[in-house]
């Protein structure tokens, strides 16, 4: 089993990250950390606890992250997961406590305790693993992947058609803390990043049969997902909106899922109409190789990806 830490913020597709995450019998989940981002840090940390209880996985320690980028202030979401950040399911609240640590301190603690062992997947913006890096920089070394729900690349009509950030060519996990993504991307980590390439495939959907499927389970995150499907498209967004985040646990149990390819990319800070894009350089020539070589998502399985995701849920 692949050890991993999921950094999330959920959200409805970070919620369905974490279903899958803890379904899959490919990964060992040894925290969900959460992290200011579609909601205030208070709302995710208690989204990611009310799934893990649906889930009955109490046991797995979720903790509580930054309430806000390392440095800039949160913006806010044009998209909207409802008014409980979960498509509006009201799961009932949460009973099981917060982690002793948070977010940040539970990453640098279970990376060192494992070194070279824990895949972080973030689905969320880079705000605590950020921080997990600039206050224990030796914990770089012991990060063997990392693999985000991250930026924007311009590989295909996916990549901008839907971009999430409130900025032309932003993906929201970048745009809303920018200067924690570009400590990642340059922390020399190997950086898988799923961007909105090969995790929005809008014309790749969820069949009537699929939802139907999903009404008639017995699983209660079955129930979930179809109430969010339900939610998006009744708000005139498709179903793809319901399980963007999920990419990158399908990503992390079966990498085949997704062609990459390596590139120098850099992230925009600077204020105004870029901010928050991920600028690949893909020429020929004059190449800027200071930026730094990351994985990026190209294109993906999606078909192979819906069904793997189904098979979890209702399993
Ligand atoms: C990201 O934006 C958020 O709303 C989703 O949860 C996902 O992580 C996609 O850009
Ligand atoms: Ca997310």
């Amino acid at each position: 089993m692949k050890k991993i830490i999921l950094d999330c913020d959920p959200g409805m597709d970070d919620s369905m990250a974490i279903v899958m995450a803890v379904k899959s019998e490919a990964l060992d989940v040894l925290a969900v950390t959460a992290v200011n981002g579609n909601y205030p840090v208070d709302v995710t940390s208690k989204n990611a606890r009310k799934v893990l209880e649906l889930l009955g996985r109490t046991d797995i320690p979720a903790a509580r992250g930054m309430a806000g980028p390392i440095i800039r202030k949160s913006p806010p979401d044009p998209f909207t997961h409802g008014k409980d950040g979960q498509a509006e399911a009201y799961l009932p609240e949460p009973t099981m406590p917060l982690a002793d640590l948070d977010a940040v301190d539970l990453i640098i603690q279970l990376v060192k305790a494992n070194p070279g062992e824990v895949t972080l997947i973030a689905t969320g913006p880079m705000s605590n693993i950020a921080m997990a890096m600039i206050k224990a920089p030796e914990i770089k070394e012991m990060i063997p992947e990392i693999v985000a729900i991250s930026g924007a690349f311009g590989l295909n009509k996916y990549a901008f058609l839907n971009a999430t950030g409130d900025t032309p060519q932003s993906e929201w996990n970048v745009y809303v803390d920018p200067e924690a993504a570009k400590v990642v991307y340059e922390s020399g980590v190997r950086l898988v990043a799923l961007g909105l390439d090969v995790a929005t495939y809008f014309d790749v959907n969820f069949s009537d049969a699929d939802v139907k499927r999903l009404e008639e389970s017995d699983k209660k995150e079955a129930d979930f997902l179809a109430n969010a499907i339900r939610f998006v498209k009744k708000r005139g967004f498709d179903a793809y909106c319901t399980v963007i985040d999920c990419m990158a646990v399908a990503y992390a149990i079966d990498p085949t899922l997704v062609e990459t390819m390596e590139a120098h990319v850099g992230v925009e800070t600077k204020d105004g109409l870029t901010l928050g894009m991920t600028v690949i350089d893909r020429r020929h020539h004059f190449v800027w190789e200071q930026l730094p070589l990351i994985q990026v998502g190209c294109s993906a399985d999606c078909g192979r990806f819906l069904q793997m995701l189904l098979e979890l849920v209702l399993k």
